[in-house]
């Protein structure tokens, strides 16, 4: 009796310390297991992800298709009951309208322009529903004008492009009031955040690369770069420019790779010659608890 007792007493022990351990090595011991946001979100996410998935499977492997057809899908599924609890922001600027759910706690964000273009209008709109400590970090390789802008939100500005590599690129810049080809230098995205922004949890990022967009698509996948650097990217949007060819089937395969990895939903599609994107993490903890539960 008292030797089953006693080994019953270890068992315990060392099952507790397993999983005391196992909690403490989890990557989100803040909150507790079994519970956790992603996991109270996880039906409603589904629901999305099938209504677009049934939507649009038809264009699997088939570029062109899914350029010309994915924005049904994405304005069917935006609009189920289970994304109803969703309130995404409009952010217009002379041009366009950017994205973005403001936090529900008085909590601080870190918001990312790639491509100022002139124009901080949705910035400044935004900035005035977010709380003190915000910040702002933007780049462009044209300082005229996107420097001082930026600068007054207050942010702080980068005089470069941003892509997936570091180098020189030829890039469609706006000078004036026109768009011109220039050889511009790029700085890795990583580097970018890592060692110039030094932020490693993104509230939103805003990217109009003028096509460098392309080469930051493997970025956001499972396992990819912002994955490998620790970086988390809770919302995002995406201009992607209208495409070639090569580029339909590498939008095709970023839209399928998104679905496969079940981490983003999609909404606000814009149509024109480019395509304009909303995305927004579903599977990050304190994403989901400051941006959807
Ligand atoms: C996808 O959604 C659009 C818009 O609601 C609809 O017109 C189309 O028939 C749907 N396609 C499929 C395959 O369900
Ligand atoms: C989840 O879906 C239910 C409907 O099934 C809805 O009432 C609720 O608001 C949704 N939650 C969010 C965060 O959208
Ligand atoms: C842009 O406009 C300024 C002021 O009108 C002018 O001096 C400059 O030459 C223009 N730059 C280009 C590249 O057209």
């Amino acid at each position: 009796m008292r030797r089953s007792g006693a080994t019953t007493f270890f068992a315990v022990l060392s099952v507790t310390l397993l999983l005391y351990i196992t909690f403490l090595n989890s990557p989100t011991p803040r909150f507790s297991l079994g519970n956790s946001a992603v996991d109270k979100v996880s039906s409603n996410y589904s629901a999305w992800h099938e209504c677009l998935k049934k939507n649009i499977s038809t264009y699997e492997g088939n570029p062109d298709g899914l350029w010309g057809n994915l924005w049904r899908g994405i304005k069917l599924c935006e609009v189920i009951p289970e994304m109803k609890g969703l309130f995404i922001g409009d952010y217009p600027n002379s041009d366009e309208t950017k994205r973005h759910i403001v936090p529900k706690m008085d909590l601080p964000s870190v918001i990312i322009t790639l491509g100022i273009g002139h124009d901080t209008g949705a910035e400044q709109k935004l900035i005035k529903g977010l709380t003190h400590g915000s910040e702002f970090f933007g780049a462009d390789p044209m300082h005229e004008i996107n420097e001082d802008l930026y600068t007054k939100l207050p942010g702080k500005y980068f005089p470069f492009a941003v892509g997936e590599a570091a180098g020189l690129a030829d890039a469609s810049v706006l000078i004036n009031t026109t768009y011109v080809t220039k050889t511009v230098v790029t700085v890795d995205i990583i580097y970018f955040l890592k060692q110039l922004v030094k932020r490693s949890f993104i509230d939103d990022i805003w990217i109009d690369g003028e096509g460098a967009e392309y080469g930051l698509f493997d970025h956001f996948f499972n396992g990819g770069r912002f994955d490998q650097n620790d970086i988390t990217i809770c919302q995002f949007n995406i201009e992607i420019h209208g495409p070639d060819m090569l580029q339909k089937k590498l939008f095709h395969d970023f839209i399928f790779r998104l679905l496969k990895d079940k981490r983003y939903a999609i909404y606000r599609p814009v149509q024109g010659h480019h395509m304009r994107l909303f995305m927004l993490n579903f599977a990050n903890e304190e994403c989901v608890y400051k941006y959807i539960l």
